[in-house]
């Protein structure tokens, strides 16, 4: 076992050879992913070493950290990698040891976790999952690269983050977030489905609150095709807003496992978008610690619609908010308290 410990493995590809591709290439950066060996990990893995998070200017060392007992699987996806002689990938350290994983880390994807089964609430997983980030939390604080940037994917990943944040000393808050981008994504395709047009013309719509069934997708503001958009007020409440929030569970049912390719996806639009920035006039949605913007009490790691430029996020502010959507906010803001409570131990 020891061996696949601590493994660093340099790739052969120099950056000599890497330069034949005429790419003018940027200093490595250290990418974590924890969970590498668990379904996610899977999909998600061989997408950012192939450049597809990062750019094809980014050569990337991947940081893959998983559980002792899934060390064996691990040194497969290990091989894999290695066979598929991806040119921007500069070395692979395999581990299941948080300090030589997150030693210098700049991207962290923070996956691994227990997934939820049928018939439970992502909640559920708080007293199995919380305890994880306790211990992440104080390893990357103390290893990893002072301009981090964390994307929380395990649930439930908005207390998680916040768990996770708590730990944090010397690096910003604001670097330390969770995904409901898959939400959005989500909201995106019924909406561009319910309008006849493609997901990448719906603009300006954003997912507030906690990655739970109390989720708010928003969509008062929403543009298709650059033109103000609305559907029918029934077919929000009674289709629309049920089918993102259930969706997740919908997958569960169907696959008998949660969603794996389009979480990993999600994750690195996530980072993606937070390097690149938001397009020209739209929105995107990040769970962030709350500065009190819209009522959220601060600190909570709330899903805001936010822009992105020069790598740091900006919560929009001055949505109108209707009484429908208020009565929605304050019962996810009610569930994201309540989790705090919950977890108050482990945020002493
Ligand atoms: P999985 O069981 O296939 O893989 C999880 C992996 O994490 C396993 O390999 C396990 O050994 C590893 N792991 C567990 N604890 C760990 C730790 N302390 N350090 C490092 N690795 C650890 O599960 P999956 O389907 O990949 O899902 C992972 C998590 O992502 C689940 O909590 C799931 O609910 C969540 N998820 C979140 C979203 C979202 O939108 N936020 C979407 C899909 C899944
Ligand atoms: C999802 O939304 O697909 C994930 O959070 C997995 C789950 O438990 O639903």
């Amino acid at each position: 076992m020891q061996k696949y410990l601590q493994k660093a493995i340099t790739n052969q590809l120099t950056r000599a050879s890497l330069a034949h591709f005429g790419q003018q290439l940027k200093p490595p950066v250290r990418v974590a992913i924890t969970g590498a060996a668990g379904q996610i990990g899977y999909s998600l893995i061989f997408r950012v070493a192939s450049g597809e998070m990062l750019g094809p200017n980014q050569p990337v060392i991947l940081h893959l950290i998983d559980l002792p007992f899934a060390m064996t699987a691990l040194n497969g996806v290990v091989m894999e990698i290695q066979d598929c002689a991806f040119p921007l990938v500069q070395g692979i350290v395999a581990t299941d040891n948080q300090q030589v994983g997150f030693k210098d880390v700049n991207y962290a994807l923070l996956v691994g976790a227990k997934p939820r089964g049928p018939g439970m609430e992502r909640g559920d997983l708080l007293k199995d999952n919380g305890k994880i980030f306790t211990e992440t939390g104080k390893y990357i604080n103390d290893h990893a690269s002072r301009d981090i940037k964390v994307v929380v994917v395990g649930n439930p990943c908005n207390t998680n983050c916040l768990i996770l944040a708590n730990q944090i000393k010397d690096i910003p808050k604001e670097n330390f977030t969770a995904m409901t981008r898959l939400d959005h994504n989500r909201a995106q395709h019924q909406l561009a489905d319910k309008l006849g047009v493609h997901t990448s013309d719906i603009r300006k719509i954003a997912i507030f609150g906690n990655h739970s069934p109390t989720m708010v997708p928003y969509i008062d503001q929403m543009t298709a095709k650059n033109h103000k958009a609305t559907v029918d007020q029934q077919w929000v409440t009674q289709t629309f807003i049920p089918t993102v929030q259930q969706r997740g569970a919908e997958i569960i049912k169907a696959r008998k496992l949660s969603s794996a390719a389009s979480a990993g996806n999600a994750a690195m639009n996530h980072i993606t978008t937070w390097v690149n920035g938001t397009a020209e006039g739209d929105y995107t949605s990040m769970a962030i610690p709350s500065d009190g913007s819209y009522g959220v009490p601060k600190g909570l790691i709330f899903s805001f619609p936010v822009t992105v430029k020069n790598g740091k996020y900006s919560i929009v502010q001055g949505l109108p908010i209707s009484p429908f959507y208020q009565g929605l906010l304050d019962k996810t803001i009610k569930e994201l308290v309540d989790e705090r409570i919950a977890v108050d131990h482990l945020l002493k």
